[in-house]
């Protein structure tokens, strides 16, 4: 029918069979069509340059047949090219726009694309299988019809407004996340203190029963109250730690300063924990320094880290093991703990994890061992809440070290003595 080169029917990068069925609503090809008219196969190159004139800020028009269906992308600059030569301009005027194109432009196939196409769609194609399309522009088609041109210009466009809209969705999905956590910590809240109350009765009444005070208990009524006791204070531990959690989520976690000793709370956290070592055959050690090291925090709460630290050091090395903490001061000036244990260890891809709340690793000493998994978390809240870091160093089978680091701002005394005490603890310490 035409002899257009390397411009048949067969030839052109078609993309009307994606109709693209995912696309994000409204976000289709049908938004680029301008709806320029046509040049028809048997216009003169006159009329065509007439056209291209008018409407200049097309890159193209499209060349359609008699059924209005496209054969070629006329592109501006290719034409202008060709009709500048005078010769050229003199011998084509008058003649078809066919003519001009076979024997003048080799054009490698037009992008034609069905205006259901998804712009994303649209973009990939451009991108991976017709380039040229983001100068030349492309032929939009409903059916196999001409309906219009597309141009790079105003798929860049396009493509930006798409990105600012998505940042909106984000922002928006963003905070209602946002919304829902704190929805959550505020349940956390309020339930972890409304068990609070119930359960103190319990603790207290049980204390109450267990001292006597309300008549003498038989043996079996006596190992029962201590496991009451035992369970609710448990519990209790449990539902405080939760409540912290979500204060600390909810930003909203005080702290009340003063100078604390922490040769003392090592020391101290390290007696608390020594019967439980021993009845695991673990040794603990420590590092501290011969002499006062003091600083500006929350007694409490450092001290809750360290026995947090100690504990999981505790329950996750395997009897023979050891478990060291150290209190030193950086070459900074920043108070640090260090609790190090050659237990079971943790795998790389778990460190970020067992961070967050509610996660532990699953193996089979975890499995064996009590815990909630919300030891750390709280405890690098805690710490965080001083303005400090806490970071994790393991190896599975190696064992781990936990680096508690404090700004040096809140390094208070370090008195003069000698560098440091190096001792290993026995329970009876
Ligand atoms: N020293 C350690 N060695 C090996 N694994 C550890 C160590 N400390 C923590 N983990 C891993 O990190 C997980 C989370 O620790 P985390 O202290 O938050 O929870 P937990 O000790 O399991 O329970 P909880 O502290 O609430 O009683 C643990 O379950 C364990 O898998
Ligand atoms: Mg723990």
């Amino acid at each position: 029918m035409t002899s257009i080169s390397g411009q048949t029917h067969g030839g052109h990068v078609h993309a009307s069979q994606a109709q693209a069925s995912h696309a994000h609503g409204g976000w289709r090809v049908e938004r680029l069509i301008t709806p320029l008219p046509p040049i028809h196969l048997k216009m003169t190159c006159g009329a065509a340059f007439e056209l291209l004139s008018e409407h200049a800020a097309t890159p193209s028009l499209a060349v359609v047949d008699e059924a209005h269906e496209p054969i070629a992308l006329l592109s501006r600059q290719d034409f202008y090219i060709a009709f500048s030569q005078p010769l050229v301009r003199a011998v084509y005027e008058k003649r078809p726009i066919a003519r001009l194109m076979a024997s003048h432009f080799i054009q490698s196939p037009p992008l034609q694309v069905d205006y259901a196409l998804s712009i994303e769609e649209l973009k990939e194609l451009i991108t991976t299988a017709a380039p040229r399309a983001a100068i030349d522009g492309f032929i939009i088609t409903r059916d196999g019809k001409y309906l219009g041109i597309g141009s790079g210009v105003d798929l860049l466009g396009i493509s930006l407004e798409r990105a600012r809209e998505q940042i909106v969705d984000l922002e928006e999905a963003r905070r209602v996340a946002l919304r829902a956590n704190q929805a959550k910590s505020t349940f956390l809240a309020s339930v972890s203190h409304e068990l609070r109350t119930p359960l103190n009765a319990i603790i207290g009444f049980s204390e109450l029963l267990q001292r006597q005070y309300a008549g003498p208990l038989n043996e079996k009524q006596r190992e029962y109250i201590s496991d009451v006791l035992r369970s609710g204070t448990h519990l209790l531990t449990l539902i405080n730690d939760i409540l912290d959690l979500s204060k600390a989520e909810a930003g909203k976690h005080e702290i009340a300063e003063s100078e604390v000793d922490l040769n003392g709370i090592a020391r101290l956290s390290l007696r608390m924990l020594a019967p439980h070592a021993e009845s695991k055959n673990i040794t603990l050690s420590s590092y501290l320094p011969h002499r006062p090291l003091r600083l500006w925090g929350d007694r409490q709460k450092l001290k809750q880290v360290l026995l947090n630290l100690l504990s999981n050091a505790v329950k996750f090395t395997p009897p023979g093991g050891h478990v060291r903490v150290s209190a030193l001061v950086g070459p900074d000036g920043a108070p640090l703990l260090v609790v190090e244990d050659d237990g079971i260890g943790i795998a790389a891809q778990d460190i970020d994890k067992v961070l967050l709340p509610f996660e532990r690793v699953h193996n089979q000493m975890s499995l064996a061992a009590e815990g909630t998994g919300i030891g750390l978390p709280l405890s690098k809240s805690f710490v965080e809440s001083h303005g400090g870091t806490l970071s994790l160093d393991s190896a599975p089978d190696r064992g781990t070290t936990v680096t508690v680091r404090l700004p040096p701002e809140r390094l208070r005394f370090y008195g003069a003595g000698c560098a440091a005490e190096s001792s290993s603890l026995s329970a009876a310490e």
